[in-house]
């Protein structure tokens, strides 16, 4: 039989169970002592900031009216940061954005790879026939103005490109749009959880296939296309699961809703090729330090068996990095976060806190 049919079965008969995705006894996991350590540490301060958050909701709101936020050129208070709701963007979905991470290291808050998220923003405009306001040296600096501005340490920033210019037709008044930088702490500003609580997560393949490429530009980071994470998403959640593999198309393995996805067999990492899927930079990065570490990779077209043969699987991104995966459908890891999940996460750790010499091209600092 197919895979996945097998997998869409088992499914309905996850469905029929409704098991608490955070059920130990239900992930197969022994002890406290197999969760992802550096993860777990991570996982403890979100939970702290989860509650300050929930105070603050009740009380005070703290830090996200003190945050400033560039649009259009100059700096303006998090709730002056708004647009009609008649505007083109909000109406269409033509939104184009960036999620970046900045971190912490000895020299100060250092924003990774940051040309590379504005390489890949410019292309979505170029896809999407829309003319950017700023140049790319002008988009850096705004950035790591805005953050600087912030005062934080580390967190994320986000890049929106939107036209706010109130519209009724299909196409936007104009082609030049306008830029916003919103710069938070996940966790303390925004009350969401950067980790998965259990160091870990759940999956099953979804029934909706990655967005076509010949239906629209997939690769642009553009609002409308991200519906298409956003049902696969609720699909996996009303099944009792985490997060959600798509295929593609032509039936291989595509990628997560919002993330790319790893796995392991035999020892070599393997994920999707470019061309159904977005082209992740957290993707790339790690197929080029996997590759440093002297690790076999591969990219390519992935059947759905591949998911019954990995004997490690990992969803990647900016927002949520490395987040291993204990059970797809009805198959149950065993060792979860596996030996290479382990040895790329440390490494990342330490690429992204400044810690790394071979890579330290990639943060930009503050
Ligand atoms: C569809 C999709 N795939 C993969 C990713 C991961 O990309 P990146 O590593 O650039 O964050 C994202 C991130 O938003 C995404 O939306």
């Amino acid at each position: 039989m197919p895979a996945f049919p097998l997998f869409r079965k088992t499914c309905s008969w996850i469905e029929r169970q409704r098991p608490d995705p955070y059920d130990r006894r239900f992930s197969g996991r022994s002890s406290d002592s197999d969760a992802f350590p550096v993860m777990e540490s991570e996982n403890k301060q979100s939970r702290l900031s989860l509650k300050d958050a929930r105070a603050d909701l009740r009380g005070e709101k703290r830090m996200m009216k003190e945050r400033t936020v560039f649009v259009n050129g100059t700096y303006v208070p998090w709730d002056d940061a708004k647009i009609h709701i008649m505007s083109h963007s909000v109406g269409r979905g033509s939104s184009i954005f960036e999620v970046i991470g900045f971190h912490d290291t000895p020299n100060g808050p250092a924003v990774f790879r940051l040309d590379e998220y504005v390489a890949r923003f410019r292309n979505s405009a170029a896809l999407l026939d829309m003319e950017p306001p700023l140049s790319a040296s002008g988009l850096q600096e705004a950035v790591l103005e805005t953050v600087r501005r912030n005062g934080l340490k580390k967190g994320i920033i986000k890049l929106v490109g939107f036209y706010p210019e109130i519209a009724f037709k299909i196409l936007p008044p104009g082609k030049r749009f306008q830029v916003a930088i919103f710069v938070f702490d996940l966790a303390g500003d925004l009350g969401e959880s950067l980790q998965p609580k259990d160091g870990s997560v759940t999956a099953c393949i979804s029934k909706w296939r990655r967005l076509d490429p010949q239906t629209v530009p997939i690769e642009a980071k553009v609002a409308a296309n991200y519906i298409n994470g956003i049902v696969a998403r609720t699909e996996a959640r009303d099944l009792g699961f985490d997060y959600a593999i798509l295929l593609d198309t032509r039936g291989c393995i595509a990628e997560g809703g919002t993330e790319s996805l790893f796995l392991v067999r035999g020892g070599r990492l393997l994920t999707s090729s470019l061309g159904t899927i977005l082209n992740s930079i957290t993707r790339k990065t790690l197929l080029e330090v996997a590759e440093t570490m002297g690790m076999k990779t591969f990219a390519g077209r992935l059947d759905p068996s591949t998911i019954v043969e990995a004997e490690e699987i990992f969803f990647a991104g900016t927002v949520g990095k490395l987040i291993p995966v204990r059970q797809v459908g009805d198959r149950i890891l065993q060792e979860v976060p596996g030996p290479v999940t382990r040895r790329l996460f440390e490494r990342m750790t330490l690429i992204t806190s400044g810690g790394d010499e071979h890579f330290r091209h990639w943060l930009y600092p503050v």
